[in-house]
């Protein structure tokens, strides 16, 4: 199958190549970047792991997690078959400071068969402690140096807090340039997450609106239906804070909240984030319980089906006071959004999976209607649905049919599968294809990472020193604590329900 001749050759290694997340996204998003014809010609993968096993073993779970975990899965037996033969396995155990010369021989192999010196992808799926490691073993190895070449995907978690985001920033700060460490964040190649710049930057129509002038409240929403499924070691050191609001739920506040780059340079959009998280009001100590809420679930139903509660999930300790629910209320201190709260909320065994944004607009600043017209009233707001059902719907005010005045709500609207018949990319098939690439548009900068840790990192500092006192629990399948409805009540909002559910 013919790819494309004009990216250069190029070898992914994949560190964390018997884990969860090769198996589940990384191969499948690599598999369908071939189909589409994408990947360059000349293409090798390298999964690196622990275990001892052969090729064979190792191409046969992978070819299990592109059945049962892409959104093509596998149509042709040949296609795979093609695919397969360019996946190799290496069993190194990167803690083991003589390791990796058997790595550095099959890259030697790979490029002496092509003959060219390939562009090297080295991408770090490994748990947090493996990351220095890894990266330190590239660097002896010496088989990571040329920035022209060579690049470094890392995962998150980016850190635990602050200072460990520091400290591993530094760490390959002295051993990469900035311009080779792609820091990645599924969610920035979600495809309504990127089309928050076309809506907001392509269109005239929005930007003179989109200030505190005309917006009242914008409000974030990454609701789960998915428990901790069997992630509860990590998840239980980790948190819906660190887990999804530091990261994704920002980074999107940042898409919706930002000022126009002057270019689509990477660079220009990134300072433009960062001047977001920068605007960010610092939490106080003596209002964190008013501004950030937590709970957990416990047990009840999702989706019809009974479910456990979050410590009775496997790997959770029965007296956990991890969050599996996070609420807040933030404020970004600049002349566009003086006063405009942003409310953030994610949560695991909610009722629906969904995440979308929802910006509400002030009420017409005058109301002629007779009473009776606009019992029904609502203000205008526009909905950006990231997932599912991928699109934007903006809801007015219409004169219902009939002969008397009537205001109803209408919604107009518009549907990724309804406008554009292609199926989107899965975020990683985008986000590889631009390291591949070379562009680093999507990923996060130092800076950034850290900007999102001095964020966050006042609440984790609160919630650590006072374990749980204001927790609430929440039944599974339900849209989280009372006191998230509180927090927003307490400035007269309350939270939208998402228009449909799962
Ligand atoms: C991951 C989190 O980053 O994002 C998971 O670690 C979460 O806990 C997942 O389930 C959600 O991603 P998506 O793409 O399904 O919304």
């Amino acid at each position: 199958m013919p790819q494309t001749a004009t990216l250069a050759p190029t070898i992914v290694v994949i560190f964390g190549g018997g884990g969860d997340l090769t198996q589940r996204k990384l191969i499948p998003a690599l598999y369908n970047l071939r189909l589409d014809r994408q990947l360059p010609e000349r293409f090798a993968i390298v999964g690196v792991a622990r275990r001892q096993i052969d090729n064979e073993s190792f191409r046969q779970r992978l070819r299990q997690g592109v059945a049962w975990f892409s959104r093509r899965g596998i149509e042709d037996e040949s296609d795979w078959n093609e695919f397969a033969a360019t996946i190799s396995y290496l069993s190194e155990d990167v803690s083991n400071p003589a390791s990796g010369l058997v790595l550095s021989t099959c890259l030697q192999k790979i490029e002496e068969e092509w003959g060219v010196r390939a562009n090297r992808i080295y991408y770090l799926a490994v748990p947090p402690a493996m990351m220095k490691p890894a990266a330190a073993m590239l660097q002896r190895l010496g088989v990571c140096r040329d920035c022209a070449h060579d690049r470094l995907v890392v995962e998150k978690p980016f850190g635990r807090d602050l200072a460990s985001a520091r400290d591993l920033n530094q760490f390959l700060g002295e051993m990469f340039v900035e311009s080779q460490i792609y820091r990645i964040d599924h969610y920035l190649g979600k495809e309504t997450v990127q089309n928050i710049l076309a809506f907001r930057f392509a269109n005239s129509l929005f930007e003179p609106i989109w200030n505190r002038h005309y917006i009242d409240q914008v409000q974030i929403t990454v609701a789960e239906t998915v428990g901790v499924e069997d992630r509860g070691d990590y998840y239980d050191q980790s948190g819906a804070l660190r887990d999804m609001v530091q990261n994704h739920l920002l980074q999107v506040l940042c898409l919706v909240a930002m000022e126009p780059p002057i270019s689509f340079d990477a660079d220009d959009i990134r300072n433009k984030k960062v001047d977001v998280l920068r605007a960010i009001r610092p939490f106080r100590p003596e209002e964190i319980h008013r501004v950030a809420v937590r709970g957990q679930y416990r047990r009840g139903t999702v989706l019809g089906k009974a479910v456990p509660g979050y410590r009775e999930e496997s790997s959770v300790a029965p007296d956990s006071t991890t969050e599996t629910y996070a609420a807040f209320t933030f404020h970004i201190d600049n002349w566009r959004w003086h006063g405009v709260p942003f409310y953030l909320r994610t949560g695991k065994r909610l009722p629906a999976k969904v995440s979308e944004v929802s910006i509400l607009f002030h009420s017409p600043p005058h109301q002629f209607f007779p009473s009776a017209a606009v019992e029904s009233w609502q203000p205008n707001r526009i909905v950006i649905r990231i997932q599912p059902e991928e699109g934007i719907g903006t809801r007015i005010q219409v004169k219902q049919p009939g002969t008397r005045m009537l205001l109803g709500s209408a919604e107009m609207r518009f549907r990724y599968h309804e406008a554009f018949r292609t199926p989107a990319p899965e975020a990683y098939e985008t986000l590889l294809l631009d390291v591949i690439r070379g562009d680093a548009t999507l990923f996060m900068r130092a800076d950034q990472i850290e900007c999102a840790w001095q964020v966050v990192t006042p609440i984790l500092e609160a919630w650590e020193s006072v374990p749980a006192t204001d927790f609430s629990e929440y039944v599974a399948g339900t849209w989280g604590p009372e006191s998230a409805d509180l927090m927003v009540a307490r400035q007269r909002h309350s939270w939208l329900q998402p228009t449909t559910a799962e």
